[in-house]
């Protein structure tokens, strides 16, 4: 353990570190890139550029930093990027070179206000910071390969079929090609994809949410394509996977993992609200609840542009009207002249808290959300307006995950 001048060390220097982690981080990414290209293979591109990388790296460590002499305090973190780095492949061994790495940043952009003493706290405490990560994920990877249909690491599926949802999302069903058994998933989990796309010259890793129910012989992910838009390039992933990958190709998968995941020892009633491809885990939700808990009450809301880009109603509306405790909304904001021909949604606009309350059964229910960052902070601070606690909140990022609070609401 670290001895108590070295923890004074550590909790006295983090606000100056946090007054100057961005630009710690960023020489961080360009030291690391630089010694160590062959981790371009695992990073994001797209979160490098657009900095939200970073900021989460940055984070966590000094969040760390700050518990250093209670990490258990911060497990459920800990266990909730060990999730994100298990599916991605972290191994023990990349921990020395981001902890090294970090440490040269650190005095670089310090200068002599790094003195060796608190290069060497740091080191130390990163080392402490490190064991614990490493310890977790070392769980978690020996779950994922033991567990039944289980396995490490990236595994060949097949593309067994895919559906076109919505104009803008496609479903991929894949199956192993081994034939084999594939391991099971808790509602909400997600998978990694990892792609070589051709003409590329690192491979590519991204997450998806798993869209159907466990216990089927394939895993099915629902991709929306990130086009062209004004200055930001298309999605690399996204767009190659709508456009160039076909029935029979053959994709590299990690195994299921992820900590949002719906808690089915609740027995309240459960709210699922989702944001355009946030419906994703939200309907594997719905699936398991409608297939395993026929008693509980079930409130779907998701929120869509309008009509063309609304994937998966189909399957939503079919269980609705299967199962009376299930009530499905839609809540598009610009609806097309057919949508309103057909008065195809319940609400025109945003979702905002008079509608909420008028269509939740129940306020005592539990909460799970998910959609684009926007969207997210509006439904948490709605949420929180009408007096829900927190332990009743649940959500996911589609992306490097962040805080909702103290942010403006949009809309
Ligand atoms: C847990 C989790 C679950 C997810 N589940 C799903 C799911 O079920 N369905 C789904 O569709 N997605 C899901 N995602 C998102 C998914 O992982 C990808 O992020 C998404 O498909 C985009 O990947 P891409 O390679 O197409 O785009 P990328 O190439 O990664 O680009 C992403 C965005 O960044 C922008 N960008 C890239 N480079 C720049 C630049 N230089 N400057 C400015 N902007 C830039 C692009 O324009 C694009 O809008 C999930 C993510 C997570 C973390
Ligand atoms: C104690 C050390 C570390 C901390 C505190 C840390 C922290 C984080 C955090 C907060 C995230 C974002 C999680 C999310 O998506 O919600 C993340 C993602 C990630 N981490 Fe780590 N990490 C550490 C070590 C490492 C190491 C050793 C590697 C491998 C070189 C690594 C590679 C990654 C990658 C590739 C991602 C996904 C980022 C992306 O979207 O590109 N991390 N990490």
């Amino acid at each position: 353990m670290l001895n108590d001048k070295t923890i004074q060390i550590i909790k006295s220097t983090v606000p100056v570190l946090e007054v100057h982690g961005t630009a710690i981080t960023k020489r961080f990414y360009e030291m690391l890139f630089t010694n160590h290209p062959e981790l371009l293979h695992i990073f994001n591109h797209a979160n490098q550029k657009q900095g939200r990388q970073q900021t989460a790296l940055a984070n966590a460590v000094y969040a760390a930093a700050q518990h250093i002499d209670n990490l258990g305090a911060i497990i459920p973190v800990v266990k909730q990027i060990g999730h994100k780095h298990r599916s991605l492949g972290i191994k023990a061994e990349h921990y020395p070179i981001v902890g090294q790495t970090l440490l040269a940043a650190i005095k670089d952009v310090l200068g002599d206000a790094a003195t060796d003493e608190i290069i060497q706290a740091w080191a130390e405490a990163y080392g402490v910071i490190a064991d614990a990560f490493i310890g977790v994920e070392a769980e978690m990877y020996d779950q994922a390969e033991k567990q039944e249909g289980g396995w490490s690491g990236f595994r060949p599926f097949q593309v067994v079929k895919k559906v076109r949802e919505s104009d803008v999302i496609t479903s991929f069903y894949l199956a192993p090609q081994d034939g084999g058994r594939i391991a099971s998933f808790l509602p909400g989990q997600y998978i990694s994809v990892k792609l070589d796309i051709p003409g590329e010259t690192y491979t590519h890793i991204r997450q998806y949410s798993l869209s159907d129910a466990p216990g089927k012989p394939y895993y099915r992910i629902s991709v929306k394509r990130e086009d062209t838009l004004k200055d930001r390039p298309a999605g690399k992933v996204s767009v190659y996977l709508h456009e160039k990958v076909e029935e029979h190709d053959v994709l590299m998968i990690s195994a299921p993992a992820g900590d949002f995941t719906l808690d089915q020892q609740d027995t309240r009633p459960v709210t699922l609200i989702s944001g355009g491809v946030g419906l994703t885990p939200m309907v594997s939700m719905l699936k398991t609840l409608a297939a395993t808990n026929p008693q509980r009450q079930v409130t779907f809301i998701h929120a869509a542009q309008n009509g063309d880009v609304h994937a998966l109603r189909g399957e939503v509306e079919e269980l609705a009207a299967e199962h009376p405790q299930i009530s499905a909304y839609w809540c598009y904001d610009r609806p097309t002249e057919q949508d309103k021909a057909d008065q195809a949604y319940h609400k025109e606009g945003y979702v905002d808290l008079q509608w909420l309350q008028s269509i939740v059964a129940v306020k005592d229910s539990s909460y799970y959300f998910c959609g684009p960052v926007p969207f997210m902070r509006t439904v948490n601070s709605l949420l929180k307006e009408w007096g829900v606690p927190a332990a009743d909140i649940h959500y996911e990022f589609f992306g490097p995950a962040g805080s909702l609070e103290n942010e403006p609401a949009a809309v």
